[in-house]
This record gives structure tokens, C-alpha cells and sequence, in this order.
């Protein structure tokens, strides 16, 4: 079981003791600068392509056993994560783009999101991690289709109407408001509540872990309907100490094709008409594949909104 869990650690690319920073990516290990198929990405829907022959997409995604999960939270010093607990039934992921069945191991949040959509980013995104069934997970990291991964959007709204999707977590927030707390006692969480209301319209690629040592090993399936969490949810995260207010990786070159469920050219939903923070910059006109950073306006806006203060945005190219 101690093996397990030091495999999860490497996982969501935390071994402890390996020190990494979002402030000094150009630093972080090996294929993280020289792959070549590294997330997240900045998806153009206009670019993606439609599979009308289920050659890719092969059906609709089969979610089981998601909303009875025994699980431990933590914050591993880079965000905050709630872990399976070891022996509990996994949840099991498949269809869609996936050959066979991905066990659910562990979900964790980024804010701000490390996807955008149109150049649009949102104020965060929950990763839920799959590892390929029967594989171990340093087994699974070998492999090009190792690991899957669901990328959940949130959107900010304010109303104590929309305290459900995120209301099992936040209880637990200040326990781990201080960098490397928990685990917490284990606890049931429903996953289904952290679920995009469409979870049949995605898009998806193959790309890499978001952290250290992002191999090129995960299919990635984005949800394109965003989940809406209250703002007062969302401005306890401001307390969580993650070594900086945000943890999200810069967006990489996209060269290579993104495939979109049908689903989701069926929905037509643009995130401005949603919320607070939804005056999201549409990056695409400077963005043309080229790595860059230049999120400093949602940045701020999100800085406003939790009370920070903003950071000056140097002009880039
Ligand atoms: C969750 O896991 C913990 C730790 O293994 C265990 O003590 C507890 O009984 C489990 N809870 C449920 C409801 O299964
Ligand atoms: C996936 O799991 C289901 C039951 O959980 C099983 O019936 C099916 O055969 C499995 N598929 C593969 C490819 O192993
Ligand atoms: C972002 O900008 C591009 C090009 O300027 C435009 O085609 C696209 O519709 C914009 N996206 C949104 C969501 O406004
Ligand atoms: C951001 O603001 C929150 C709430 O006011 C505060 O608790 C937190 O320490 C601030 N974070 C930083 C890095 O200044
Ligand atoms: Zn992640």
C-alpha cells in the first residue's frame, strides 16, 4: 500500500522533496521543455475536428461508480487533492476516446484553469485522474495512453443557489489552507456534483501531466459546459497556501489535432454570458500556438476579486 501511495504522489508530479515552482517553468525537468505533446493547450473550436465516423470518439463516455467515493484530501504544496482511499472500489472511466477502462485514483484543482477554450480562460478547473486498469501507475506513465484525464471548467456565479457543486469540499478547505496539510480523515465525496452538466460534450487530444515530469501520456478530455460555483466558494481558495495565488502552467503549442465530441457541437456556450468573472480574455488573436503567459487581465481580475493585490502586466512582444 506505501507503494501506491508514493505512485500517486508522482502522479499529479509531486515527489516530495523535488522542489518546482509555476514561477520558474522554463526550469522544470526534461521533456518538460523539449516535448512536444505538452498541456494544457489553448483549444480553437474552430480547429477541431469533428468525427462524424466515431473513428476517434467512439461513443458516448461511461461514467461508473462515481458518487460513493471514499477519499482523502491534502494539500500537497501545489494545490489541493483528494486521493482514494487504497482498497475502496475505483471508479471506472471509459468509452469516448479511450480503448478500455481508466480506474479513477485522485481529482485536484488548478485556479486559474489550465485550458482555455477560444482563448478564454476560466476561474478553475478540476482534474480528474484516471490511470489505464490493470496498470500501476509507473507503468501507466511508460505509456502513451497511461493515463486519462477529465478536465472539468468552472465558472464563478454569485447566489446561494449555486453552493452544490463544490459544497462537500469547501467544509474541508481550511484544513488545508497551509501548505502540505492533511490528509484529512477519509470521507465520502460524490463526484457526480463536481461533473460539468454536459459531460458528453468534450473535447480531446493527447498531452502530458501539467506538472513535473509531464510525460506525454495522457488522453485528455476537456469539458466544454462550464460547472458553476458561488463565489464565496470560490474566494476561500484565495486562503489556500500553495506557494502563490495561482497553479496553473502556461499554455503550450498546440501542433496537433483536437477532436470534438458531437455533443458539443451541438451546445453553443459562451462563458461571458455566465458570471462575475466572465469578462475572459480571448487570447487567440495573440496567442497563434507561441507559449506564453500573457494572462495578466484575468489575472488581476481574479486578484481584484479576492482582495490581492494586482501584479503589473508587462507588455509582451
Ligand atoms: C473510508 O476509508 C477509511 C480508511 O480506509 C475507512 O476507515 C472508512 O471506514 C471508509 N468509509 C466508508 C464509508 O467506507
Ligand atoms: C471494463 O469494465 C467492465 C465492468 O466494470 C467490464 O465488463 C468490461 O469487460 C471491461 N472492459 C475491458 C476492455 O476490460
Ligand atoms: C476569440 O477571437 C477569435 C479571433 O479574434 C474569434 O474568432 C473568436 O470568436 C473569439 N472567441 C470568443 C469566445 O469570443
Ligand atoms: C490573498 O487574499 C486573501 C484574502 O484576503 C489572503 O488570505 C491571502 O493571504 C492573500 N494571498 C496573498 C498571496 O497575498
Ligand atoms: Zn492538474
Amino acid at each position: 500500500m506505501w507503494i501506491i501511495a508514493v505512485n500517486l504522489l508522482a502522479v499529479a508530479g509531486i515527489i516530495k522533496g523535488a522542489d518546482w515552482s509555476y514561477d520558474f517553468e522554463t526550469q522544470w525537468p526534461g521533456v518538460c521543455t523539449t516535448g512536444s505533446q505538452q498541456s494544457p493547450i489553448n483549444i480553437m473550436s474552430r480547429d477541431a475536428v469533428v468525427d462524424r465516423q466515431e473513428a476517434h470518439i467512439k461513443g458516448p463516455l461511461a461514467f461508473r461508480g462515481y458518487s460513493n467515493v471514499n477519499a482523502t484530501g491534502e494539500n500537497n504544496g501545489h494545490t489541493v487533492k483528494w486521493t482514494l482511499v487504497d482498497d475502496e472500489p475505483m471508479p471506472i472511466l471509459s468509452g469516448g476516446p479511450l480503448r478500455g477502462n481508466y480506474s479513477f485514483i485522485q481529482f485536484h484543482i488548478h485556479w486559474l484553469s489550465e485550458h482555455a477554450i477560444d482563448g478564454m480562460k476560466y476561474p478553475m478547473e478540476i482534474h480528474f485522474v484516471h490511470v489505464k486498469t490493470g496498470l500501476t501507475v509507473e507503468e501507466a506513465l511508460k505509456r502513451p495512453d497511461g493515463l486519462a484525464v477529465v478536465g472539468v471548467l468552472c465558472q464563478v456565479h454569485s447566489g446561494v443557489e449555486n453552493e452544490f457543486a463544490l459544497g462537500e469540499l469547501t467544509p474541508m478547505l481550511p484544513s488545508l489552507f497551509d501548505r502540505q496539510s492533511g490528509p484529512l480523515p477519509a470521507s465520502i465525496i460524490d463526484l457526480t456534483r463536481l461533473f460539468s452538466p454536459n459531460m458528453q460534450s468534450f473535447y480531446t487530444y493527447h498531452g502530458s501531466l501539467t506538472t513535473p515530469q509531464c510525460q506525454e501520456v495522457v488522453t485528455w478530455i476537456v469539458m466544454d459546459t462550464p460547472l458553476i460555483i458561488s463565489d464565496t466558494q470560490y474566494k476561500l481558495f484565495s486562503k489556500v497556501d500553495v506557494g502563490g495565488i495561482d497553479n496553473y502552467r502556461s499554455l503550450q503549442p498546440v501542433n496537433r489535432v483536437i477532436y470534438r465530441s458531437l455533443a458539443s457541437c451541438a451546445s453553443l456556450t459562451l462563458p461571458s454570458s455566465l458570471g462575475i468573472l466572465a469578462a475572459l480574455v480571448n487570447l487567440s488573436s495573440t496567442m497563434s500556438g507561441v507559449v506564453s503567459k500573457g494572462i495578466c487581465t484575468i489575472v488581476n481580475m481574479k486578484r481584484k476579486f479576492w482582495g490581492n493585490k494586482t501584479k503589473e502586466c508587462i507588455k509582451s512582444d
